[in-house]
């Protein structure tokens, strides 16, 4: 869903875009909106070469996710399976075929919420990551790892990540008819103990506006691409469901969680750690256009 936003922005920016899919039904709608529909599963190295070699980009951009639309306990195993192919080989087939296309700079998508929860409640990216989480997160972070070294440390091109925070806004699992607002709605979407545990959340225009930032600006590197208020469950969770109209959300205790949703849901609600967006706005001359949640979920939620 990031596509509809950046696609045109980069249109209107002058841009010539080749925009891949896998799925012909949206060929008409990326000719729509300015750009070259390429028909492609990342996952065939062979057609993904070809694809990017002729469509001779400057730069090459990974937004590519897998992840169901209800990400529930039950599905959370196979959601990330299917994901880490497409960020493990896909990544990897899309960097090959942008350096044999000669593209000089690549962009690729990850997350800010992979930090190892030790240290101060607002991380950096210099900050190790959690390659020895729970499974199956361990190894979906161990191979976002192996994908970011993968691109910042490529000698063939500029390759830089930006890990995003929680995206909100239209087309979002957080907009309104999104899965997390269904689940709040119906208060299944609880506090967990002490709700200590930060997240950190940017809106889908901001986005698109640091994607297209990384394109021109800034070395190779990864980058935090959130707003500028990190901030415990234990605030954002009612004042989300406040931008909803719906009830507050209820409590649950720790035990109660890890019984029902596993250790992820409960590492997240109480020790995940925030990131900052510091050296984004340094280097890549970005700035979030909703520098908090507080504001962007009551005008901007979708
Ligand atoms: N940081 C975050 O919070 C974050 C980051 C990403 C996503 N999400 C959430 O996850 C949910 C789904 O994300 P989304 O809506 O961006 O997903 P999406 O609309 O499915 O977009 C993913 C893109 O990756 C492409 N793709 C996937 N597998 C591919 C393959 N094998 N070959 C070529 N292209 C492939 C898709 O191609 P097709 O056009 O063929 O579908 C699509 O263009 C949303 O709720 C979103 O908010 C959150």
């Amino acid at each position: 869903m990031i596509g509809p936003v950046l696609v045109p922005m980069l249109v209107r920016e002058g841009h010539q875009v080749s925009a891949m899919t896998r799925t012909p039904r949206k060929v008409d709608g990326l000719e729509a909106m300015g750009a070259d529909p390429v028909l492609c599963d990342v996952l065939d190295a062979e057609r993904t070469r070809d694809a990017v070699v002729a469509a001779r980009p400057d730069v090459v951009i990974q937004h590519l996710t897998h992840l169901p639309q209800r990400m529930t306990p039950w599905n959370v195993k196979k959601g990330y399976a299917n994901n880490d192919r497409v960020r493990g080989d896909g990544s990897a087939n899309l960097v090959r075929a942008a350096e044999a296309a000669g593209a000089k700079r690549f962009v690729a998508q990850n997350v800010s919420f992979m930090y190892r929860p030790a240290g101060p409640w607002i991380l950096d990216e210099t900050a190790p990551l959690w390659i020895d989480a729970p499974e199956p997160f361990g190894a979906s972070i161990r191979l976002h790892d192996r994908m970011e070294h993968n691109i910042v440390d490529n000698p063939n091109l500029e390759g830089l990540v930006l890990r995003f925070g929680f995206w909100y806004g239209p087309g979002t699992a957080f907009a309104h008819d999104g899965y997390y607002a269904g689940l709040v709605r119906r208060r299944m979407f609880p506090l967990v103990g002490d709700g200590t545990g930060r997240a950190q959340f940017v809106h889908v225009d901001d986005v698109a506006e640091a994607t297209v930032a990384a394109m021109t600006k800034g070395g190779p590197g990864r980058y935090n691409i959130t707003d500028d208020d990190p901030a415990p469950l234990y605030e954002w969770l009612p004042e989300y469901a406040r931008a909803l109209g719906a009830k507050p959300p209820r409590h649950v205790p720790m035990w109660m969680a890890r019984m029902l949703t596993g250790s992820f849901v409960l590492n997240q609600a109480t020790i995940m750690r925030g990131a900052s967006n510091q050296k984004a706005k340094r280097e890549l001359d970005w700035k979030p256009r909703y520098a908090s949640w507080r504001e962007g979920f009551k005008t901007a939620l979708g």
